[in-house]
């Protein structure tokens, strides 16, 4: 009687820590709220935010930056170009050869290097100079298919993804930095300049035609072989989106007439806060870990440098306070970061019936062993609950733009396209997450209107329009009219 009764209470006991996980997740899960009501809110505040940002240079949250893109590429663009693609936790190097009129892209060569962590919060030098090092590397492998001309300079498109308010199509400066990085030296100054001074140092005889953030050059690359391409989004490390505007609808800029009448501005809306968005006590707590507490929240609940953190901080919860995964916490679950976004995307699409992958991963990085599949499935729960709100939040993100560019609606007897250009790895490798963004912005914009809207994968895109973008603005200008 007396082991009956003692199994009875461990049942009991262990029930009750069953049932505080359950409560932890379910209070996560409804505070992760997106009903189709909100996001519309999200997308309606973040349409006023995009006026303010226009109306005035620090109007609002959302910088509207003016990216000093006025024509986009045509497709006829010719020459050799090089671009180089800084801002998340690879940088890439490019070379690309352009045909000429209907011939597009003849050739197109590149490399991916991974940044030292150390680099990321270190000295302006030093990462410049590790940069350039690299790409010199890069151009020495040219080969004899190159001929440079005498007295030319090689020319090279720079993707920087960061906010920058640019001078010019080849200068700008920091306005902050994000993501991973934390350079204070940096700040305020020409970014363009800094790489130059590097460039020159390591004798790379290479001059910068062009200098734009990351959707920006998306655009552009998407532009260059798709004429309905009108925006951009990344969805990444970080997350942002540009998009063609009147220029008449940019009260602050002050610059000369647009001969295009259009300007492409590069939102940084990963910088959106509003009271709309669904935040939790998770949330918080990651954003005053962060970098930079206060900045880029919208960023934070949608994009790849957060979503695995998240995860693991709901996880750790439980842990300390449901004791789900027995008496002791897991010492590697207090480590932050730890579960990157790539794990999350591969246990939440894990289809094997006993969810191996979850198992494995759970041994792998959280030398987490012998769970049961029970709680393998509230685990995958979870993956599904940050990355649907996630994957939702960016829907009514491209609403927005969608609105702004006043796309949400069918115009009379009119059939225009919209395509939006995505690049990131996050939108390219994590299906649900793709799919749930997808099918959430068909719902929002309706049945009709989605049939118009196409989300265009334009792998490496923020690359190759900024080697495209350096041909448009090259100084010995060669093109196929
Ligand atoms: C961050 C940066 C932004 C960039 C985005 C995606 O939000 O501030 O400039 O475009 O990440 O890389």
């Amino acid at each position: 009687a007396v082991t009956a009764a003692v199994v009875v209470h461990c049942k009991m006991k262990k029930s009750g820590k069953w049932e505080k996980a359950m409560e932890i997740v379910k209070e996560f899960e409804e505070k992760c709220a997106t009903p189709i009501s909100k996001l519309r809110q999200v997308a309606d505040a973040m349409l006023v935010e995009m006026h303010a940002g226009l109306a005035s240079e620090g109007g609002s949250k959302l910088k509207m930056l003016i990216s000093y893109v006025g024509n986009l590429p045509t497709g006829n663009e010719k020459g050799l170009f090089y671009a180089l693609d800084l801002g998340g936790t690879n940088f890439r190097v490019l070379r690309l050869h352009l045909g000429g009129k209907g011939r597009g892209i003849v050739s197109k060569q590149f490399e991916e290097v991974s940044i030292p962590r150390s680099l990321m919060t270190g000295t302006s030098d030093a990462l410049f100079d590790f940069i350039v090092a690299e790409l010199a590397k890069f151009v020495a492998q040219e080969g004899m298919d190159f001929e440079l001309r005498p007295g030319r300079q090689r020319e090279l498109g720079f993707t920087f993804s960061f906010p920058v308010l640019q001078s010019s199509i080849s200068s700008g400066t920091l306005v902050r930095w994000t993501k991973g990085f934390s350079i204070e030296e940096t700040v305020g100054r020409d970014v363009v300049a800094e790489l130059t001074k590097a460039m020159e140092k390591q004798g790379l005889n290479m001059r910068v035609s062009a200098f734009v953030n990351d959707p920006v050059g998306t655009l552009a690359g998407g532009r260059f072989t798709n004429n309905d391409v009108v925006a951009a989004v990344i969805l990444g490390t970080g997350s942002n989106a540009a998009y063609v505007e009147r220029a008449h609808a940019i009260p602050k800029w002050h610059g000369l007439p647009l001969k295009s009448g259009e300007m492409v501005i590069n939102t940084e809306w990963g910088n959106f806060k509003s009271s709309h968005l669904p935040l939790t006590e998770y949330d918080h707590e990651l954003d005053a870990e962060t970098l930079h507490p206060g900045e880029q929240i919208y960023e934070k609940v949608t994009s790849g440098m957060y979503l695995g953190e998240i995860v693991r901080k709901v996880l750790r919860r439980m842990a300390e306070e449901a004791a789900f995964f027995g008496d002791t916490v897991p010492p590697k679950l207090k480590v932050p970061f730890i579960l990157g976004t790539p794990i999350i995307s591969a246990m939440h699409q894990d289809t094997s019936p006993d969810l191996k992958v979850v198992a494995n991963r759970l041994k792998d990085i959280l030398e987490i062993s012998n769970t049961s599949l029970k709680m393998r499935k509230v685990i995958v729960e979870l993956c599904n609950i940050v990355a649907t709100r996630g994957a939702r939040l960016s829907a009514a993100g491209i609403l927005s733009i969608l609105k702004k560019m006043g796309r949400d609606t069918m115009r009379e007897g009119e059939k225009q396209r919209t395509v939006i250009a995505m690049d990131g790895g996050l939108y390219e490798h994590y299906t649900e997450y793709r799919n749930c963004l997808e099918n959430t912005l068909n719902e929002l914009v309706g049945k009709e209107v989605s049939e118009t809207v196409v989300l265009e994968l334009a792998n490496d895109g923020s690359g190759i329009g900024a080697a495209i973008l350096a041909a448009c603005h090259s100084k010995y200008l060669e093109t196929d009219e």
